[in-house]
């Protein structure tokens, strides 16, 4: 059998995983390549694959505990952990999944007491132009490069802080950029602030990651509000500085997996009906972030 092969991109994180059917069946050799390879790069895609929503929860559920998605009105019928992603609409012209997920620079479930450590998304129809270009694209940028890369004087100043975060701050920033139109009203319990570390330890690399966004971190615990804004404008800022942002251009049957504590992403929104995009995404939970 031939083993499977991972490409780099060029920026600090990203990679192509070639070689590899999760269709055909995955042994227990490939799984350690790819769940490497994912901790090395922060983002892997695999191309060409055929999974049905079953396959594909099954796959991801290797790497551990598929969680449900907060927002229960967009699963995929029948699976309690794929989420559809979609700006496709029902006969009653309701999205049938989330229409703007993505839309802000993030890290998924920032603002859980237990974020989620992976996401896996699947993609079954993906936008294009007039010209058959694929739109939707979606960007990354590595956090631990984000962390390596700051001035050691700003590493000390940070350096046990902790950041208070929020899904409400989410909606809110979504909704200062017309993002969040169609978007269910949230509930008590889905409001809550939970603080983590501004700086994290990967739970199986190590590697110290910055832990903030501009979209979802409140504020710094016991720091002034003008301080704190200030800094998390700052961090939010340095860690998807263009230069080092990894762009994934998606084509149907992309499996493109993410780990949420080495990295931040963004959905570019810059398709609409008739152009359709569709996608099931599924998430790994993870432990509290130390
Ligand atoms: C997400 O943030 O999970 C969505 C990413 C995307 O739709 O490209």
């Amino acid at each position: 059998m031939t083993r499977p092969t991972v490409v780099p991109s060029d920026a600090p994180l990203g990679a192509e995983i070639r070689g590899v059917d999760i269709a055909a069946g995955i042994d227990a050799d490939t799984l350690r390549i790819v769940h490497d390879a994912l901790h090395r790069h922060k983002v892997v895609v695999l191309r060409d694959q055929r999974l049905t929503p079953a396959m594909q929860a099954t796959f991801c559920g290797r790497f551990g505990r598929l969680e449900p998605h907060v927002l229960p009105q967009y699963l995929v019928p029948g699976h309690a952990d794929l989420v559809r992603v979609s700006n496709v609409l029902d006969d009653r012209g309701e999205p049938i999944g989330l229409i703007d997920a993505g839309r802000v620079w993030h890290s998924d479930g920032q603002f859980l007491e237990l974020p989620n450590l992976y996401s896996m998304l699947y993609a079954l129809e993906v936008p294009r132009d007039e010209h058959g270009a694929p739109l939707g694209a979606t960007c990354f940028a590595s956090t631990a490069h984000a962390y390596a890369s700051l001035p050691e004087s700003t590493r000390r100043r940070i350096d046990g802080l902790l950041a208070v975060n929020s899904l409400a701050a989410v909606y809110a920033t979504l909704q200062r950029s017309n993002l969040a139109t169609r978007r269910a009203p949230l509930t008590d319990a889905q409001k809550r602030e939970v603080e983590h570390p501004l700086v994290r330890t990967h739970p199986s690399t190590g590697e110290k990651c910055l832990y903030v966004s501009r979209a979802a971190t409140l504020r710094i615990v016991g720091w002034p509000p003008s301080e704190s804004d200030a800094l998390i404008d700052e961090l939010s800022a340095w860690i998807v500085r263009d230069a080092f942002v990894h762009t994934h251009r998606w084509q149907e049957g992309d499996l493109l997996m993410w780990d949420n504590c080495g990295s931040q992403h963004l959905a570019i929104g810059d398709y609409a009906l008739p152009q359709r995009r569709l996608m099931h995404r599924a998430t790994v939970g993870g432990s509290r972030p130390h």
